[in-house]
């Protein structure tokens, strides 16, 4: 088999690359490992910046997006009981939308299917071959046969944990990584959000969020310690912590009911450098990594497409400038984002090895936050996503 770009993992950067270069005439070969309801059963992103509802529109996307997703002018912060509002709308001009990553990935599948794109999967023993030369292909077992899939460009999507970034040599690659001593408990419920727009409460006893889905759907979270189990908490326990934690006026109006999903997340920011060896692109996950936070994660993802696929059309536009320059260009705003994420992360969690120097600080951070357009200006204009 052959094509032009062969993409591995059909997570959302995946197959929004695909669809949007399939839209420009480019043809690509998404080899996914797990099955489509695997992929669609993953809760995670509720978030996008306003540049990711352009890009999925620009993908022919939009449709549901815009009929069923929330644009929010602003977020809250709490401290101490004591809530403010960032309004972005006021600050910075601009929103966010509230549209899950499920959803994303649901109609970017569907986009997938109209257009008959490939998307093999179920895949395994993926193996990325030449990428150094002139010549790439990949190879990978289905159904117990052996497959090679030629090719001109790689394209690794794969996540955190793909094989994409473990095929550029140690001597090449620079690693950068902290582990923050927590996690996050989230669960999902059936249940209508305690406030229209999102609230980020910072509390001695540990970080919580309030967001939501829909009108009927909510997705809380409780920072917990690192290795702390979903089994360690039932329900009532879960819904007992995060009343503790979030101003008393949301906890009297907060309506609990069982959760559907529960999972742990552990926190990690990671950077990978180059996000290119030869013919061999990183995008999102499998180059970098953020603490959720920010909710910054999937919209990394998405600005790493943005420049792929820009970069690809005109490569085959015969101009490769935009392929040479893609790691640097895709670097500068990840690690943008990779500070903000970082800094929300310390803002507003506790950490355990941290003494009261510092937890004055973070309080002195909060009231600054608080008081001062200017800091309240840099918030907004980081969290609605910096330009491409
Ligand atoms: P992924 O979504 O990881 O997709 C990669 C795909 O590649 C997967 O489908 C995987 O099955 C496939 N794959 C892996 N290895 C191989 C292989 N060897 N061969 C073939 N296919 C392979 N971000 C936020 O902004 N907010 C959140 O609340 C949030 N919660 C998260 C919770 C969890 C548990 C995780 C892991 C991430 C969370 N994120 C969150 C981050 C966000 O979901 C990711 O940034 C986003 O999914 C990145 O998309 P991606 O397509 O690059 O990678
Ligand atoms: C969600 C997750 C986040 O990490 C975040 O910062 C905001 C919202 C969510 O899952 O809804």
């Amino acid at each position: 088999m052959r094509c032009q770009v062969a993409i591995i993992g059909g997570g959302p950067s995946g197959l929004l690359l695909s669809q949007l270069l399939h839209r420009a005439g480019i043809d690509t070969v998404v080899l996914e490992r797990q099955s489509r309801d695997y992929v669609l059963s993953r809760i995670r992103a509720g978030v996008l910046e306003w540049g990711s509802v352009e890009m999925l529109r620009e993908a022919g996307v939009g449709a549901r997006m815009d009929a069923e997703g929330y644009p929010h002018d602003g977020v809250y912060l709490a401290c101490r009981n004591e809530g403010f509002r960032i309004d972005f709308k006021d600050l910075v001009g601009k929103q966010v939308m509230v549209y899950g990553q499920t959803e994303v990935t649901r109609d970017l599948y569907e986009a997938r299917d109209r257009m008959d794109g490939k998307v093999i999967h179920n895949v395994e023993g993926v193996q990325i071959h030449g990428a150094d030369s002139d010549a790439p292909y990949v190879t990978y077992t289905r159904d117990g046969t052996e497959h090679r899939l030629d090719c001109d460009w790689v394209a690794g999507c794969d996540g955190f944990h793909g094989v994409s970034r473990q095929t550029i040599p140690a001597s090449v690659l620079k690693e950068f990584e902290r582990v923050y001593p927590f996690g996050w408990l989230g669960i999902l419920s059936e249940t209508p959000p305690v406030d229209d727009e999102l609230i980020y409460a910072q509390h001695e006893r540990g970080f919580a969020l309030c967001s939501m889905r829909n009108a009927r759907l909510s997705r809380y979270y409780v920072q917990v310690a690192q290795d702390d189990k979903v089994e360690n908490w039932s329900d009532d326990a879960f819904w007992d912590e995060l009343r503790r934690r979030i101003p008393e006026d949301a906890a009297e109006r907060l309506v609990t009911g069982p959760s559907i999903e529960k999972s742990i997340a552990p926190l990690r920011s990671y950077v990978a450098e180059p996000m290119r060896w030869g013919r061999l692109f990183l995008v999102g996950d499998a180059a970098h990594i953020v603490p959720p936070t920010g909710a910054k994660g999937l919209n990394l993802a998405v600005s790493d497409v943005h420049y792929l696929y820009h970069a690809l059309v005109q490569a085959y536009e015969g101009d490769e400038h935009g392929v040479a320059h893609y790691s640097e260009q895709a670097l500068a705003r990840v690690w943008k984002s990779e500070r903000f994420s970082w800094s929300m992360t310390g803002l507003l969690h506790r950490f355990p090895d941290r003494g009261a120097f510092e937890a004055r600080m973070q309080e002195a951070e909060l009231d600054y936050l608080q008081h001062s357009r200017a800091a309240q200006t840099s918030l907004a204009e980081n969290y609605v996503g910096l330009p491409y």
